[in-house]
């Protein structure tokens, strides 16, 4: 019989139901979340027999005969492994393929292997190579103790040509190293290691073989991740960063925890919250969230909350919801992510964040009631359209239904009108709906207390609430999308939105408690500077003039050739350009994983 690819293997079990084939034989009463009987192996009488689908495993606490489907269905009626596979994967409707492409042995099997020995060898390197000190200094810099950094089989690639020779002395052929990504030939011929003075996270599969790795640069540089490239045995869009650690916490809790980053992951599971995964470096895909789908009905977003953060939020979550799955966000306090949080705080200070997190569509609910939008008429269709892709996402009927009955309770449009308008539109394309658009446009908003710019924002709002004619002018000139930091452009469009004659402070009621606390700083250092007779005009002149020059650089940043930019650069005044060189570097420095455009509404993602 031809081999069943473990992969298969794994989604049959998953889907098996287990309490069900069981439960034809013996009966099952629900205790909890898992279920008792008499057990059949020893003929018990009394419910010693668990079955917990969970972990799709069953365990008597008598006997001690314990497995999972497959083994029951081997014991209990005799099968052997394949026909047992084949036979539940009858039951969930998997079609398993009679004539296996592949006979004997798997022929990735050498990458696997490779991809093992390599991973043990940086993580000795790690270890105990003196080379390696930079990385454990780094290490311990962001607090992340040998221990854990063992237990997670992290590991070193050293700078030079040390790992070609330890895997030719370890009989590990260099074409082999190509095909799995660990090296690199060049166009002479010759090969290098592709991984050299990172600290490395490996990346395993369902089954926990090391498939390839995530390599993050010690200090300053780019790209600041190098993960593995795509070869037979890692695809870095069908796979989750930390899964198969995750996937048994995942079914307990009934819920998976998606963050964006692997020291994020690192730095929750020292906490001790297990149900952790995060995508490399890209959106999360439609592959991915099916994967997921399979461990548990409920993702929980916990990404950084600032607009780019907030925007791969919103995609992630529609993603989620095409694939039926209930989708929460949680809300990262100010330039925080998990990692700082967490480190600084514990797992006391991500609780309250898990706590509070909101559904997905009450979250967009939130940010577009900061904005205003539910209040004017002018603002409503806009609301509409950034609400209606989020029940258009939801595959789940009566999710759906729920969806519209509170868009329209929002937004005071009918029921009846809603519902038309989306019969009335065009299907979605089968297959895979809404590919994320491809990002372009310019570098990503870095995180918001490393804006570049944020103390001109500052500068520019201070004049503003100071009201009056400075107000006035920021009205005529300034569109809000010059503010950048999140806060900040909240606070912008409130006070721009009031009465002509209203005081900005009547503006501090629509805001979000960030939002809040922004304003009265920034209201706070108004006053004193005004006291001290600093000349409002020219710091907003100056404010502005600073914050174009920042705009001009987006728009140069896209240029691809060198020479074509430095001429733009010269084309800016000397004041500017000496501020655009400054921002750049610090840019350079906060760069992140890419998003989509900057300074655009969050809420509008995809
Ligand atoms: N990432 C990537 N390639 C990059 C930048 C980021 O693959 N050039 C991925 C990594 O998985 C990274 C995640 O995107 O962990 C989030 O990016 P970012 O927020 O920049 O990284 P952090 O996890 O915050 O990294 P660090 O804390 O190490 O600075
Ligand atoms: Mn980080």
């Amino acid at each position: 019989m031809s081999r069943i690819a473990d992969e298969l293997i794994e989604q049959i079990r998953d889907a098996a139901d287990l309490v069900g084939i069981i439960g034809e034989a013996v009966q099952l009463k629900r205790a909890g979340s898992d279920y008792r009987g008499a057990c059949p192996f020893h003929g018990g009488t009394h419910r010693n027999f668990a079955v917990i689908p969970k972990k799709g495993m069953y365990y008597c606490y008598v006997c001690h005969e314990a497995g999972d489907v497959f083994t029951y269905l081997m014991k209990k009626q005799g099968m052997d492994y394949p026909t047992a596979v084949r036979e539940v994967a009858r039951k969930v409707g998997i079609v398993v393929p009679e004539q296996g492409t592949r006979e004997g042995p798997d022929p990735r099997e050498p990458l696997f292997t490779a991809s093992a020995v390599a991973q043990e060898w940086f993580a000795t390197r790690l270890r105990e190579d003196p080379e390696a000190g930079v990385a454990r200094s780094y290490l311990a810099d962001r607090d992340i103790p040998p221990e854990v950094a063992g237990e997670q089989g992290l590991g070193f690639a050293p700078p030079g040509r040390a790992f070609v020779d330890a895997m030719k002395q370890l009989g590990i052929e260099e074409r082999v190293l190509v095909e799995a990504g660990l090296m690199v030939k060049r166009d002479d011929g010759t090969a290098s290691p592709r991984f050299r003075g990172r600290l490395l996270f490996p990346i395993r599969d369902l089954r926990g073989r090391v498939v390839g790795f995530g390599g993050r640069i010690l200090g300053q540089g780019e790209p600041k991740y190098l993960n593995s490239p795509e070869t037979p045995i890692f695809h870095k869009g069908t796979m989750l960063y930390n899964l198969h650690e995750a996937k048994q916490a995942i079914r307990r809790e009934e819920e998976v925890i998606l963050v964006e980053g692997y020291f994020d992951v690192l730095r929750l599971v020292l906490s001790g919250t297990d149900n952790v995964v995060a995508p490399m470096g890209t959106a999360l895909t439609p592959d991915q969230a099916a994967l997921l789908h399979r461990f548990a009905k409920a993702a929980l977003l916990l990404y950084d909350s600032d607009s780019a953060g907030l925007r791969a939020t919103f995609r992630a979550a529609d993603e989620c919801l095409r694939h039926g799955m209930r989708v929460k966000v949680a809300t990262m306090p100010e330039g925080e992510d998990p990692d700082t949080l967490v480190r600084r705080g514990g797992a006391a200070a991500l609780a309250p964040i898990l706590k509070d997190a909101v559904d997905v569509l009450d979250r967009k609910i939130q940010l577009l009631e900061r904005k205003g939008w539910f209040e004017g008429l002018e603002h409503r269709r806009d609301a509409l359209d950034r609400l209606l892709p989020t029940a258009r996402a939801a595959s789940d009927p009566i999710a759906r239904d729920l969806y519209l009955a509170r868009i329209s309770e929002r937004t005071g449009v009918s029921r009846a009108v809603l519902e038309r308008e989306e019969a009335s539109r065009p299907p979605a394309p089968a297959g895979r709906p809404a590919d994320p658009s491809p990002r372009t446009g310019p570098p990503a908003l870095p995180g918001r207390s490393r804006h570049p710019g944020a103390r001109l924002e500052q500068q520019l709002l201070k004049t503003i609430l100071s009201g009056g004619s400075w107000l006035e002018r920021a009205r005529g000139e300034i569109p809000p999308e010059t503010f950048e930091v999140p806060s900040h452009r909240e606070i912008f469009e409130a006070v721009r939105a009031l009465a002509p004659s209203a005081p900005p402070a009547a503006a501090l009621e629509r805001l979000s408690p960030q939002a809040q606390d922004a304003f009265q700083r920034v209201l706070q250092r108004a006053n004193e500077e005004r006291t001290a007779g600093v000349s409002f005009d020219e710091e907003y002149a100056g404010a502005l003039q600073g914050l174009r020059a920042r705009a001009v650089s987006r728009t140069l940043a896209p240029v691809s050739s060198v020479d074509e930019r430095q001429h733009q650069l010269n084309e800016l005044p000397p004041d500017q350009r000496k501020r655009f060189i400054i921002r750049k570097a610090a840019a350079k420095e906060a760069r992140r994983s890419p998003s989509g455009p900057s300074g655009s509404d969050p809420t509008q993602h995809s």
